[in-house]
């Protein structure tokens, strides 16, 4: 029992590994925020998932039902504008154990395939959840079902260990109304530690995926339900339980209404050191008052340098799990709606963070990129291409944004290498494939940006540690 209450200490210190490098990753955001809020127009990114990236290695991702990824009307749309999935039910306790001790991965594969195969992230979703809960867990209680439940955990996590970048842990264990109770449910009788028992094995189970508790109504700052969750989130940060994220589904409609502290709700949970993703988005209407609302979660998003992603439920209206309230941004048949416009120009908008870095970028944000021909001319391909890069340098680190631009014939894939002076190297990167951290380092394309008409460009970023001057990328085009 005690050492429930002994923090763990690589919870406690920025150890090494992807959890630590998360934090370090959070200064970078905001330089990356304040640079890019000089993207011209011009060369605005076109979908969702292109434009989210360039906002600090942001995603945008949508809810995937495995059985639609037979529709190509669907699936036009997922590849072209999302870089993030979330199983819509194929990774829940009902689908992944209906049988107790007998796992069926098979649906829930389709999909962790499709996004992996296409370098996107993918939530997990979810662990442990008193909802979708198979009839033998739903008939089973106490310590049985305490082992039972971590037994789940482990073993999901553990056959994806490596494959997610986040997990929603547990999923919706706080009651709605007032009071900012736990819901009632055969997990929570089994003791008021379910919770931390499910983050510690999920931990255990995959120690770099990031874990998260995930939860709706917990979108207005002032409501009970959501104290509570941050209340939790403190506690747990205080004892070193593993958590890393904080997940609201903002379903948003009349009953649920997007609030306007939403920001504070992002900003106060990520003041506590998780990052904030929102998870489930979805808000029911239509035409300009929507699209004003899809608009609003997005500058509130990148307006705070902990909110990582979002993540829409679905792809078209008629796939949505409200579908009568038309909640999404594609209609049925795979049109832009407003709410789409509104969301992408918010996003190519890219508001500046309110919070400023505390170590104010010290180099020239305007740096303009090399013009005229590079140093080394680039190797060429079949129309061949060249780079170039643009720095937003702070005192001890630095943001680059790539420009990679194709020759006259155009790019089916592109590699750009360059040397990071003595002492810089890579934390992060985006939009690309990295091989090497220092000295010469080499940037591929990921699938989505691949091709480049002949004369066109793509971008890339990522930062890195110490200075980033003087680097001059070469650019081979395939
Ligand atoms: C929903 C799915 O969209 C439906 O297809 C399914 O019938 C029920 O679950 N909160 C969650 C999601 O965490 O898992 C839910 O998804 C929507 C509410």
């Amino acid at each position: 029992m005690s050492n429930k209450t002994v923090p763990d200490p690589r919870r406690l210190m920025a150890r090494p590994g992807p959890r630590a490098a998360l934090v370090s990753l959070a200064v970078g955001v905001l330089a990356a925020g304040a640079a890019l809020t000089f993207a011209s127009s011009a060369n605005a990114a076109t979908t969702l998932g292109a434009s989210a990236a360039e906002r600090g290695g942001r995603y945008f991702g949508a809810a995937v039902a495995a059985n639609k990824l037979s529709d190509s009307v669907y699936t036009t749309v997922l590849n072209r504008e999302f870089n993030q999935i979330t199983p819509e039910n194929e990774m829940k306790i009902d689908a992944t154990e209906p049988q107790q001790n007998q796992f069926t991965f098979t649906n829930a594969d389709r999909i962790v395939n499709h996004a992996t195969s296409r370098g996107w992230k993918v939530r997990g979703h979810t662990l442990a959840w008193h909802s979708q809960q198979p009839g033998w867990m739903q008939n089973m209680s106490g310590s049985a079902l305490r082992s039972a439940m971590l037994n789940h955990v482990t073993r999901v996590a553990t056959y994806y260990r490596g494959k997610i970048d986040s997990w929603d842990v547990v999923n919706e264990a706080f009651a709605d109304g007032n009071g900012g109770a736990r819901r009632d449910s055969n997990l929570q009788r089994t003791g008021n530690d379910w919770i931390e028992a499910a983050f510690r094995a999920a931990d255990a189970a995959d120690p770099t995926a990031k874990l998260c508790y995930n939860d709706y109504n917990t979108d207005n700052w002032t409501w009970d339900k959501t104290q509570a969750v941050y209340r939790m989130v403190q506690d747990f940060k205080s004892r070193g339980v593993p958590i890393d994220c904080v997940g609201l589904q903002s379903h948003f409609n009349s009953g649920s209404p997007y609030p306007s502290n939403y920001r504070t709700t992002l900003s106060s949970f990520a003041a506590l050191g998780v990052d904030v993703q929102i998870t489930e988005l979805d808000i029911e209407g239509s035409g300009t008052t929507q699209a004003n609302t899809y608009r609003n979660v997005v500058n509130d998003c990148l307006a705070v340098a902990r909110c990582t992603g979002i993540t829409v439920w679905g792809v078209r209206d008629c796939d949505s799990w409200r579908s009568g309230g038309t909640p999404l941004l594609f209609d049925c048949n795979g049109n832009k709606k407003a709410a789409y416009d509104a969301t992408l120009s918010a996003l190519n908008n890219g508001v500046t963070p309110t919070n400023p870095p505390t170590t104010p970028p010290t180099g020239n944000p305007t740096n303009p990129p090399t013009t005229g021909p590079p140093t080394n001319p680039p190797t060429q391909g079949p129309g061949g291409c060249s780079a170039t890069v643009s720095l937003n340098s702070w005192n001890g680190g630095f943001v680059a944004t790539v420009r990679v631009t194709a020759g006259s014939s155009g790019t089916n894939g592109w590699s750009v290498g360059m040397t990071l002076p003595s002492g810089a190297s890579v934390t992060n990167a985006w939009s690309a494939n990295r091989s090497g951290n220092s000295g010469a380092v080499t940037f591929t394309n990921v699938s989505y940006n691949g091709r480049i008409a002949a004369g066109q460009s793509t971008e890339f970023g990522f930062q890195g540690t110490g200075s980033g001057s003087g680097m001059s990328p070469t650019c081979s085009a395939s």
